[in-house]
């Protein structure tokens, strides 16, 4: 099993990049890319601009951070991906829709919470459809974990919130499970349950799969206790 210091890895890199989404890197990494070697990440300076920031955990092919960007000029966004076809088309998208406010780290989210974000400066962190690694033997490798909760309420401002959904009814009662028992988070829609699907989050593709194969989902709502 893959493993970095931090545990179990939750992804295997896999999957080719198109030539299109290799010429979208080579032209447009040094316009959204951001080089990420452990060290603490300066985001005024990486964008240019102080505002309210949202990171994206595991966005794959970039719909709802590029449709959140468009919607909201006035928030920056941070995504976090490891799979390299998804940055591809995410640049692409950034730069088709001309957005500013997208800065894009290809890099394990774990790694970049662990050392790479300052304390109480993101307000918002998403985590749409994560890998559900749904065999026992492998769920030490869902991405949601006790130490993984504890650094996103390190990155978190006191205002914050914590959003997830997954298709996957296994690992939402999972994630309630790991974000109720953690101390510094409420859940808004109270202990063990579940919000209604926010009207207004983007439909991703993976969402959409699940829908496909007739899986319920599950909208969860984490704030930092006050
Ligand atoms: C099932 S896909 C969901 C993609 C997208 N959020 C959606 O709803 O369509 C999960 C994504 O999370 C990414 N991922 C998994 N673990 C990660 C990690 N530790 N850091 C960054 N990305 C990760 C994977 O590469 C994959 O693209």
């Amino acid at each position: 099993m893959e493993q970095s210091p931090l545990g179990p890895r939750s992804y295997v890199v896999r999957g080719r990049k198109t030539e299109a989404q290799q010429r979208a890197i080579d032209e447009l990494w040094p316009v959204y890319g951001v080089e990420f070697d452990g060290s603490p990440l300066d985001l005024d300076t990486l964008f240019g601009r102080v505002a309210e920031r949202t990171v994206e955990i595991g966005f794959g092919n970039g719909e709802n951070l590029l449709t959140l960007a468009e919607r909201h000029p006035e928030r920056d966004f941070l995504g976090v991906e490891v799979h390299g076809a998804g940055v591809g088309r995410v640049l692409a998208g950034a730069r088709d829709r001309e957005l500013t406010n997208i800065r894009i780290v290809r890099h394990d989210a774990v790694e970049v919470f662990h050392t790479g974000l300052a304390a109480g400066g993101i307000a918002e962190v998403l985590i749409f459809f994560p890998d559900p690694w749904p065999k026992a033997r492998h769920h030490r490798r869902r991405l949601v974990q006790p130490e993984f909760a504890k650094l996103i309420v390190r990155a978190l401002a006191s205002d914050g919130v914590l959003r997830l959904a997954t298709d996957w009814e296994p690992y939402a009662e999972h994630m309630v499970e790991v974000l109720d028992a953690e101390p510094a988070l409420v859940n808004v829609a109270g202990a063990a349950h579940y919000i209604p699907r926010p009207e207004d989050r983007p439909v991703t593709k993976f969402e959409r799969r699940g829908e496909r194969l007739g899986h319920a989902i599950f909208d969860l709502e984490y704030r930092p206790r006050p």
